[in-house]
């Protein structure tokens, strides 16, 4: 027998009420701060996710799937959103349009991970890339509306952490500093971790192993190394936070999974589960476009993944808002009705109105029992005697009350 492969997941009608209403206020919020929908293709070249998540980091080395198509190019399932959206900015020469270009994008992501509760090896990510602008400012903008975004769920008990990794220069001296660090305990630390030692030491501080996160408690901060532009650009940061009443916890340990960050990174985290089920995160990536040949142009942006979002939702008893308007369930008694009801159905739905109809000529008690299960607020009954007179029977499924009427009078009524 099939399943599902293992780390995705079918989402079943009951799941979908979430994931809509997700969807939609995602939409909304970016409506609101004035961000464009983008859709990228699922594949890209696999060169474009080496070079900008970075060869050394755990997307790259253990989680990609990458194949080598018919053609004989190399291609890989996108392990992430930020780099195909920086492709797309230079390919369709958006530096050309008024800056910051602010962009929005829902997809699937893939990588190979271990599955647990909240990691899957297909995830939806709904994610914004605001390009174009050095300004802290726009880093606050990106804040908020991931911080808006929860609160406007009903989301309550998260956590903003928040660190700068600094620019391309002022990180360099923190690098040899670290390595000086973790080279004096080199002996305590991973396979990995001596690894990326000499490969790519700010990975150090992203190690989940629990001997290396204890090593991590003495090493040097990064925040007290970063050059003075890049302090002022995270003082500025921080007062905009402060300005728009968003909470927030200086993390100097924080460096997230991917290469391509300067400056602002940030994690939004549930308060009792702490990092392994971070529910959106993103930063400042300053070189990217550069790095994937394009002119040099600052950037911001974040991401989420909708499962989390849901999970979250689901844990924390947080009711989907009810949709107004019904569903009409057509009943009806014999074969002269049955064409009757499948007009009927068929007016409805040009009105507007969703309806279903009763399958098989079943007692009208079963019919009702079924509309009932089915959870429709109305039934719309047409029996002999209603075929005789022209008219059909609407009944309020949740109080049992019936009324003959003409199906006129009964589509007005019904229209929501
Ligand atoms: P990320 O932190 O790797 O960042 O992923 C963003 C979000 O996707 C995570 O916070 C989490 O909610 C969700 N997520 C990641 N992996 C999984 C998984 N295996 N299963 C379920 N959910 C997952 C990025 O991808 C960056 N591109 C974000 C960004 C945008 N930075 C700047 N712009």
């Amino acid at each position: 027998m099939f399943k599902a492969p293992r780390g995705t997941r079918d989402i079943l009608p009951p799941e979908q009420g979430y994931w809509k209403w997700v969807t939609e206020k995602a939409a909304e919020m970016c409506r609101l701060y004035g961000y464009q929908r983008i859709d990228t293709p699922v594949f890209e070249d696999a060169g474009l996710f080496v070079h900008s998540v970075g060869e050394e980091t755990d997307i790259v080395e253990k989680q990609m799937y990458t194949f080598e198509d018919r053609g004989g190019d190399k291609i890989t399932l996108r392990p992430e959103g930020t780099a195909p959206v920086c492709r797309a900015y230079i390919e369709h020469g958006l530096h050309n349009l008024p800056q910051p270009v602010r962009l929005f994008y829902f997809g699937p992501i893939f990588r190979y991970e271990r599955p647990q509760a909240g990691r899957f090896r297909q995830h939806q990510q709904f994610g914004c890339e605001a390009i174009g602008a050095a300004d802290a400012t726009l880093d606050a903008e990106i804040i908020d509306m991931a911080w808006n975004l929860y609160a406007s769920l009903g989301l309550k008990n998260l956590t903003l952490q928040l660190n700068s990794i600094g620019c391309r220069t002022c990180r360099r001296e923190y690098l040899q500093r670290l390595k000086d660090y973790y080279v004096s305990h080199e002996g305590s630390l991973c396979r990995d971790c001596r690894n990326r030692l000499s490969r790519n030491p700010l990975r150090l501080l992203d190690c989940k192993n629990p001997n290396c996160q204890d090593l991590m408690k003495g090493a040097p901060r990064i925040t007290e190394y970063i050059c003075a532009d890049c302090h002022s650009h995270f003082t500025l940061l921080q007062d905009c936070l402060v300005t728009l009443q968003i909470p927030y916890e200086v993390n100097p340990y924080l460096v997230r999974g991917l290469d391509y960050y300067t400056r602002t990174v940030f994690e939004i985290q549930p308060v009792d589960v702490g990092g392994q089920s971070t529910i959106g995160g993103g930063g400042r990536y300053d070189n990217l476009i550069e790095m994937l040949d394009g002119k040099p142009t600052p950037a911001v942006g974040f991401a989420t993944g909708l499962e989390r979002i849901i999970l979250n939702l689901q844990k924390q008893g947080i009711e989907l808002p009810t949709v107004a308007g019904g569903r009409v369930y057509v009943a009806y008694l014999g074969e002269e009705a049955r064409k009757e009801a499948v007009r009927l159905g068929a007016r409805l739905r040009r009105a507007g109105i969703a309806a279903t109809l009763a399958m098989d000529t079943r007692s009208l008690k079963a019919q009702l029992k079924q509309a009932n299960a089915l959870g429709f607020s109305h039934a719309v009954i047409i029996g002999e005697e209603e075929l005789k007179a022209n008219s059909v029977l609407l009944r309020d499924m949740a109080n049992g009350s019936q009324v003959q009427l003409s199906a006129e009078e009964a589509i007005r009524r019904l229209k929501p």
